[in-house]
């Protein structure tokens, strides 16, 4: 009987885990079957910028495009050109001011000491993803040197964050598809479906998006309901389920010492890790400390921290 007990606790978490597969609103892979027509051929123009790029030279993986040099610090050679053969500008994903897009991560203000411990865990097998597709970092890192990233981390460490992500509760959100680059937009028309219990997050513009503008920023669709249960898991631990967010990242969320800020990030990028860390992709030596937060987290529970946390203003 005992022993019985025993097998049925033992075998209940890994059934739960098999069961839970990564959503593909979250680890963004490409619609099949979209046509999006022709490439936009025509030299792009953005507002209050005096640079013209056409659609080839902003996909440029070793020079994105740098709408606006004045408002950022001297690009160190790894952000503006990458490494060749393999490494990409991290420009071309992560914008010239580190924002980033909800399908790569926004770095800007991150600790630069959190940035170098990223890029080593990607390097040493001990950040992966649930949808290797995100693990394009992996390939980087193992290209790059602890030396070569400390620029670059320095570099992102260095810029101001702002609001960049807006969040919006809503019942129904506009009908989307995932396109190139793994970038999601809105279906042109007004077309809309049920959310559900899902986060979408679409380009305010999609234009803007596409050209890698860093004044383009993101709207994150979440269900009703979710920033204030969120809310209620980060100031108090919902009653034993987690730890309090402010404990470690700070009051606010806005970081402390090398542990990153949570405010005002993409809520996609924020589900994604907290999914992550507690499937194990993600056990870094720094994770453990997470271990314990995320163990008894339910995928709603992730959705209504993310609303949250997303929600939040980033700041200084
Ligand atoms: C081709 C796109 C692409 C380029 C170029 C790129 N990254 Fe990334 N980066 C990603 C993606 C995708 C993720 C997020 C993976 C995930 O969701 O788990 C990421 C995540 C990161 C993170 C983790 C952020 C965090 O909060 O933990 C760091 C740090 C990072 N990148 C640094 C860099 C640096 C430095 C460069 C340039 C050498 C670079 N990246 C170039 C796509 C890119
Ligand atoms: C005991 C300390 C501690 C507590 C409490 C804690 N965290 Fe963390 N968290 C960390 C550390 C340290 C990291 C960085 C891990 C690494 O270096 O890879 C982290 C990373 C994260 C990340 C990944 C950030 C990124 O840039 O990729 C998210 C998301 C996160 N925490 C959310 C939360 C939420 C939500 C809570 C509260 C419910 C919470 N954390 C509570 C210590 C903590």
């Amino acid at each position: 009987m005992r022993s019985a007990a025993i097998a049925f606790i033992v075998l209940l978490p890994s059934a739960v885990i098999a069961a839970d597969t990564p959503p593909g609103w979250a680890f963004l892979s490409r619609t099949p079957g979209v046509d999006t027509g022709p490439e936009d051929k025509a030299p792009r123009h953005r507002p209050g910028s005096d640079k013209t790029y056409t659609q080839t030279q902003i996909d440029d993986i070793f020079n994105p495009p740098d709408w606006y040099p004045g408002e950022h610090p001297a690009m160190p050679v790894l952000v503006a050109h990458g490494k060749q053969p393999v490494v990409h500008g991290c420009a071309q994903c992560h914008l010239t001011t580190g924002r980033g897009h909800p399908e790569s991560a926004n770095l800007a203000a991150l600790p630069a000491g959190y940035i170098e411990e990223q890029l080593a865990d990607f390097r040493n097998g001990s950040r992966t993803s649930s949808n290797p597709a995100n693990s394009i970092m992996i390939t980087f890192a193992k290209a790059l040197t602890d030396d070569e990233v400390k620029p670059a981390a320095e570099y992102f460490a260095s810029i101001k964050p702002e609001v960049w992500t807006k969040v919006v509760e809503t019942v129904d959100v506009p009908k989307s598809y995932v396109g190139e680059g793994n970038m999601r937009f809105a279906f042109p028309g007004t077309a809309k479906e049920p959310l559900g219990r899902r986060i979408i997050e679409l380009p305010s513009e999609e234009i803007g998006a596409k050209s890698r503008d860093p004044h383009s920023p993101f709207i994150a669709y979440v269900p009703v309901g979710s920033i204030k249960a969120g809310e209620s898991l980060v100031t108090t631990g919902g009653g034993g389920k987690t730890i309090q967010c402010t404990i470690c990242h700070g009051a606010d969320l806005r970081g402390l010492g090398n542990v990153p800020g949570l405010a005002g990030r993409s809520a996609i990028y924020l589900f994604r890790q907290l999914y992550d860390i507690q499937h194990g992709a993600r056990k870094g030596n720094s994770v453990a400390l997470m271990q314990p937060v995320v163990a008894k987290l339910t995928q709603d529970d992730m959705i209504d921290l993310a609303a949250y946390m997303a929600s939040r203003q980033a700041g200084s």
